[in-house]
C-alpha cells in the first residue's frame, strides 16, 4: 500500500526478561522477535517502516542492516504515545499509519489487512482473553461504541471485568495523528504519554473509532518474560509442524520438532523426534531423519536415510544414501547417490562419489573421492600442514585400508589398494597395492622381563 507507514514500537526495557540483550532481539525460531514483526510489516508493502528503539541502544539497528527500515531513537522512554511521537518527522501528512509492537512476533499480515480496511477511521485491534489482567481495556457505551481505553493501573472497579483488551496494534489517519499526539498528557498512574489516550481526542474530532476483534488472540500476544517467549515459540513450532504434515510429512511427534529457518519437504518424508532444522533445509521424497539430528543449510536427496544423532551443516547428500548414526558433515560435504557414511565420520569440503563408503571413524577433509571407493575404518586425510590446507584425491574404485593416513597433497589412483595402517605421503599408482608401514617381525626366543626382588 503506497500511502501506508508502519511504525514498530521497540524501545521498551523488557525488564522481566532479565537480560543484557534488548528484548526485541531475543530469538523466536532462531530469528529476533523484531525480524518476525518486520516480515509481517513488509508483507503489506508499506511505503516506509519506522522502528522506534531505545533500550539496548545501537544493537537494535545494527541487527537489521538491510531491513530498509528507518530506526529512530526514543530516549528516555515515556510511553507508547511518546514513542510514536519520535516517528512523526518521518511520517507524511497523508495516508495511514499502522502501529505494531516489536515484541508481538506472531501477528499475521492477514490480521493487519483487516485492520487497514477502514481508512480514515482510528482502528484498534482488540482481543477477548481469559485473563485480561495487565492489558488496557476497551470501554464502550450502552450502544457498543468505543468510549476510551483504560490501562490496568487506571481501572475503576467496574472496568476490571471488561474482557475485551487492547492488543496495542492500531491504524490511524496521518492527517489527524500528529495533532492528537501533540495534545497527549502524562496525567495518569504511570506518568506516561499513553497512545491509547488518542481515543477521546478522535471522538471529539468526529473521527470514527472502530475495532477489529482478533480471530486468533494468540497472534496478538506479546513477549514480556522468557516463559511467554517459550510459549510463543511452541505455538510457532506447532504451526510449522501442522504445515509440514499437511504437505505429506510424517512427524513422530509434532510437539518435538524445531524449525529455525525454512524446511522444505517432498512427500512421504519421515522425521523422528527431537530434530532441529536451521537455515534452508530441503528434504527429498521418502527421506527419513532419525531422532535428534541437527541439519543446517542442507539438501538431502530422495530415499536417503539419516540415522539418529547426526549433525549436518552445509551438506548436499544424494539420493538413496545412508548417513550416521553420529555422522558429522561440515560445509562442502557432498555425497553422490547411494553413498554410505557410518558412525563417527566427519566430512568437510569433500566429495564422496556415488556408491562410495566410509563407514567408521574417519575424517575426510578437502578431498575428492570418486565412485565405488571403500574408505576403511580410521582413515584420516591429513589436510593441514599447520599453515595451509591441501587436497586428497582418491580415484574411482580405490580401496583404502583401515587406519590409513593420507598426507595431502596426495592422489590415490583408480582401483588402487592401500594396505591398512599406511601413512601415504606420495601418490599411489592405479591398480596396485601400496603399503607404507613397518614390516612385521617376530623376535624368536624373546624372554619376558621378570620383576627384580
Ligand atoms: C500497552 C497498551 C495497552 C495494551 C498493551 C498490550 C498503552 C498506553 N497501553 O500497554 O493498552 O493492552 O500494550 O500489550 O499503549 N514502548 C516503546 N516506548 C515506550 C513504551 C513502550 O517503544 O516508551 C513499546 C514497548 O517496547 C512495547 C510496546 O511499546 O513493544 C508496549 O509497551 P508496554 O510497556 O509493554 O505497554 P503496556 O503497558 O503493556
Ligand atoms: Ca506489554
Amino acid at each position: 500500500m503506497s500511502n501506508l507507514s508502519v511504525v514498530v514500537l521497540a524501545a521498551g526495557k523488557g525488564t522481566r526478561m532479565r537480560s543484557a540483550l534488548p528484548k526485541v532481539l531475543h530469538p523466536l525460531a532462531g530469528r529476533p522477535l523484531l525480524a518476525h514483526v518486520l516480515d509481517a510489516a513488509r508483507a503489506l508493502e508499506p511505503a516506509r517502516i519506522i522502528v522506534v528503539y531505545g533500550h539496548g541502544g545501537q544493537a537494535v539497528p545494527d541487527s537489521f542492516p538491510d531491513s530498509g527500515a528507518t530506526f529512530v531513537l526514543q530516549e528516555p522512554q515515556r510511553g507508547t504515545g511518546h514513542a510514536v511521537m519520535q516517528a512523526l518527522p518521518h511520517l507524511p501528512d497523508a495516508g495511514t499509519t499502522l502501529v505494531l509492537y516489536g515484541d508481538v512476533p506472531l501477528i499475521s499480515a492477514t490480521t493487519l489487512r483487516e485492520l487497514l480496511s477502514r481508512p480514515g477511521a482510528l482502528c484498534f485491534l482488540t482481543a477477548k482473553v481469559p485473563d485480561p489482567t495487565g492489558y488496557g481495556r476497551i470501554v464502550r457505551d450502552a450502544g457498543g461504541a468505543v468510549l476510551r481505553i483504560v490501562e490496568q493501573k487506571d481501572l475503576n472497579g467496574a472496568e476490571q471485568h471488561i474482557d475485551e483488551i487492547n492488543t496495542g496494534v492500531l491504524a490511524a489517519p496521518n492527517a489527524r495523528l500528529r495533532d492528537w499526539l501533540a495534545r497527549l498528557t502524562d496525567h495518569n498512574a504511570q506518568g506516561e504519554y499513553y497512545l491509547t489516550d488518542i481515543v477521546p481526542l478522535a471522538l471529539q474530532d468526529g473521527t470514527p473509532v472502530v475495532t477489529a476483534l482478533a480471530a486468533d488472540p494468540e497472534q496478538t500476544q506479546g513477549v514480556n518474560s522468557r516463559e511467554q517467549l517459550a510459549q510463543l515459540e511452541r505455538r510457532y513450532q506447532r504451526d510449522i509442524a501442522r504445515q509440514l504434515m499437511d504437505g505429506g510429512v510424517t512427524l513422530a511427534d509434532p510437539g518435538r520438532i524445531d524449525v529455525r529457518g525454512e524446511l522444505t519437504c517432498a512427500e512421504d518424508v519421515f522425521i523422528d523426534v527431537g530434530c532441529v532444522f536451521e537455515g534452508k533445509v530441503k528434504l527429498g521424497t521418502n527421506v527419513r531423519i532419525g531422532a535428534h539430528c541437527v541439519l543446517r543449510d542442507c539438501e538431502i536427496g530422495a530415499g536417503t536415510v539419516i540415522e539418529p544423532l547426526s549433525h549436518l551443516t552445509g551438506a548436499r547428500v544424494g539420493a538413496g544414501c545412508s548417513v550416521g548414526p553420529f555422522a558429522r558433515f561440515r560445509p562442502g560435504a557432498t555425497l553422490g547417490d547411494r553413498a554410505h557414511v557410518g558412525n563417527f565420520v566427519e566430512i568437510k569440503n569433500a566429495v564422496l562419489g556415488e556408491a562410495s563408503k566410509a563407514n567408521h571413524l574417519t575424517y575426510l577433509g578437502d578431498a575428492s573421492i570418486g565412485k565405488g571407493v571403500n574408505i576403511g575404518a580410521g582413515t584420516i586425510t591429513c589436510n593441514y600442514d599447520g599453515a595451509n590446507k591441501h587436497r586428497t584425491v582418491i580415484e574411482d574404485g580405490a580401496f583404502i585400508g583401515s587406519d590409513t593416513a593420507l598426507v595431502a597433497p596426495v592422489t590415490v589412483g583408480r582401483d588402487a589398494t592401500i594396505g591398512a595402517g599406511s601413512v601415504i605421503t606420495e601418490d599411489a599408482p592405479p591398480g596396485e597395492l601400496t603399503l607404507a608401514r613397518g614390516r612385521q617381525v617376530t623376535i624368536k626366543g624373546w624372554k619376558k622381563p621378570v620383576k627384580q626382588k
